[in-house]
């Protein structure tokens, strides 16, 4: 019998960072080079692993920002976290929260549910907000035959499912960490997910908690947006390649970062917008699927039909219009107008969309 391969599996670190204040009363150059260097650092782990950033400001007093921090080994989060030590900015952070976990399959039976990718590989949706805390079952959870607790854990999923736009990643920390599991939910709405926890508090496992404390609630933003939220001199004024320029558009990527064939996600604004370059033509639409937001820039391209195929349900968009060509979206996703002026992409809300041809494909 031919073995098995092995499965996939990620490992995930949810680091909360907080800011010395001091680094507020350094000179406006000095904080916004060293928004720069850090963010740039960042940056250059684009590939390695997948690096999502949020605030906190405003939300919690003990952290300012988190990383949600998807690879496929412990290597990447080491370098990464190097990485950020030695620049400048890293030498006035502290993180008073970092969770590790692993993916893994669930040991109970849950029917597929639409909209729930695969357990083993993480991938974030454009949610608005990220709900994180660390799990700890008590030991009599783990004396009770099996059965019962598929029983419970099918209560629990029924409640969940009343709520349809909060997307849960469950990710395992036995032995690699304190806590057994981080809980992760995304989702657009805080008062939903307040009424999904309350709900889930009257349900039989709740009972079998241990430690479901502290509690984050994050805000999705671009990275530098979130650089910004620490205050000091304002680094999407300082990177030169992010303002909105007199004509509407803004610079947003290089032809070095997209070669053909490839695709990304980068923001203009508070916007994510997936860029494509299919043979050569540089193509922007929002990120978004209008599905169940899985990120586009993820997907696959047909070169043929100009089009790219979601990669959580295979909705199939033109890169052209934005409208549906197949799956189960409903509605098209926005186009943005496109521009390669030298080496740099810039993209525009789209009235009219004119596709532009890389003069370098
Ligand atoms: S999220 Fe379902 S097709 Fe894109």
């Amino acid at each position: 019998m031919t073995p098995k391969p092995p499965e996939r599996r990620q490992v995930v670190r949810f680091a909360f960072y907080k800011l010395d204040s001091a680094w507020r009363r350094l000179s406006a150059e000095r904080q916004a080079s060293s928004k720069i260097e850090f963010g740039q650092t960042i940056e250059s782990f684009a590939g390695r692993l997948l690096l999502r950033p949020y605030g906190l400001v405003g939300i919690r007093g003990d952290c300012d920002f988190l990383l949600w921090q998807v690879a496929e080994n412990l290597d990447s989060l080491v370098a990464l976290q190097t990485a950020l030590n030695g620049t400048d900015l890293g030498a006035y952070l502290t993180a008073p929260y970092s969770y590790l976990a692993m993916t893994r399959r669930s040991i109970y039976e849950f029917p597929e549910e639409p909209g729930q990718p695969s357990r083993l590989v993480i991938r974030p949706s454009e949610a608005r907000y990220l709900f994180v805390y660390p799990f700890i079952k008590t030991r009599a959870w783990y004396m009770l035959p099996k059965a019962e607790r598929q029983t419970m854990m099918d209560e629990h999923v029924r409640v969940g499912r009343q709520y349809p736009t909060i997307r849960l990643n469950t990710t395992y920390s036995y032995g690699l960490d304190d806590q057994e599991f981080i809980v992760a939910f995304e989702g657009d709405n805080p008062a939903e997910f307040l009424d999904l926890v309350m709900e889930l508090r009257e349900s039989k496992a709740s009972s079998y908690t241990l430690r479901d404390t502290p509690t984050f609630t994050c805000v999705q933003m671009s990275l530098w947006d979130m650089l910004d939220t620490l205050g000091g001199a304002g680094s999407v004024q300082a990177v030169s390649r992010r303002p909105v320029r007199a004509d509407g558009y803004t610079p947003v990527a290089t032809l070095a970062d997209l070669p053909p064939g490839s695709s990304r996600r980068v923001y203009a604004g508070s916007d994510a917008v997936a860029l494509f370059n299919v043979n050569g033509t540089v193509h922007a639409i929002a990120n978004r699927c209008s599905h169940a937001r899985a990120s586009l820039s993820e997907g696959t391209i047909d070169a043929a039909r100009c089009a790219v195929t979601c990669p959580w349900h295979e909705g199939v968009f033109s890169l052209e219009t934005g409208q549906v060509l197949g799956g189960p979206p409903a509605l098209p996703v926005a186009v943005y107008r496109v521009k390669v002026e030298g080496d740099a992409i810039l993209i525009a809300p789209a009235e009219a969309r004119e596709p532009t041809v890389a003069p370098h494909s």
